[in-house]
C-alpha cells in the first residue's frame, strides 16, 4: 500500500520531529500557557484530566535532570523542561493504564502545539523506569500517589529536519487480521 496523498492541513503532524539542539532563547508565559492549555485539550478517560505539570526554568535543575535521565542531554540547554505526571487517585477507575494512556495523548498534544508555536521539543521517558521515577519526583517533590511519566525539553530549534512520514501499510489490517 502506498503512502495517501498527504492533505496540506495535516502537513504539521508529519513536521513534527524530535527537536533535540536548541538556541538560545526564552519561551515566554504566555507561550508555555498556550502548551499548557493544549495539552490539556487533550482526550482523557472520563474527561478525568489526571495529568499534573511540572514546569521547570531553573538551569540547576534542568542540569540535575540530565543527571536521571542519559537520553535526555538536551534539557541542559533547553529553556525548559515540563514534566508531565498523573494522579492515580484521579485516574478512570483508579487504573495506571487510563493514566498512562491519557498522560500520553497530552505529551503529544503539547509537542504539537510546540511545533506549530515554531518551537523545538523532544519527549523524553520517565515511566516506566523505577529509578527514573524515584529520582525525578525527589527532584521535584512530586508527592507519592502521582507519577512522573514523561519529560519535555522546549527550546528555540537549532537544528531542523525534514518532515517524515512513517506510513506503512503493512502495519494496517482491513476488516480483520491478515485481511485483504
Ligand atoms: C515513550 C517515549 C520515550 C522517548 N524517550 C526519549 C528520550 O529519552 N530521549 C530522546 O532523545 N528521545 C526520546 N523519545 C523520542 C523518540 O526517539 C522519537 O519520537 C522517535 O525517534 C521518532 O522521531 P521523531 O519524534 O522525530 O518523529 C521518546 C519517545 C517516546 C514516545
Amino acid at each position: 500500500m502506498n503512502a495517501p496523498a498527504r492533505s496540506p492541513s495535516l502537513e504539521f503532524i508529519v513536521g513534527r520531529r524530535s527537536i533535540r539542539v536548541y538556541r538560545p532563547g526564552e519561551i515566554d508565559e504566555p507561550t508555555v500557557q498556550a502548551l499548557l492549555e493544549a495539552a490539556m485539550a487533550a482526550p482523557s478517560a472520563v474527561a478525568r484530566d489526571p495529568w499534573r505539570f511540572v514546569v521547570i526554568r531553573s538551569r540547576a535543575t534542568l542540569t540535575a535532570m540530565t543527571q536521571i535521565l542519559p537520553n535526555g542531554q538536551m534539557l541542559a540547554t533547553a529553556a525548559l523542561g515540563i514534566v508531565v505526571c498523573g494522579e492515580l487517585e484521579a485516574a478512570h477507575d483508579r487504573q495506571l493504564s487510563y493514566l498512562l494512556q491519557d498522560c500520553a495523548a497530552s505529551v503529544e498534544n503539547l509537542l504539537l502545539a510546540a511545533h506549530g508555536l515554531g518551537l523545538g521539543a523532544c519527549w523524553l521517558g520517565i515511566h516506566p523506569r523505577e529509578a527514573r521515577v524515584q529520582k525525578i519526583a525527589s527532584l521535584l517533590g512530586i508527592p507519592a500517589g502521582v507519577i512522573p511519566v514523561a519529560a519535555i525539553a522546549l527550546g528555540w530549534p537549532g537544528e531542523t529536519k525534514e518532515p517524515r512520514t512513517r506510513f506503512n501499510g503493512a502495519r494496517v489490517h482491513r476488516e480483520r487480521w491478515g485481511g485483504p
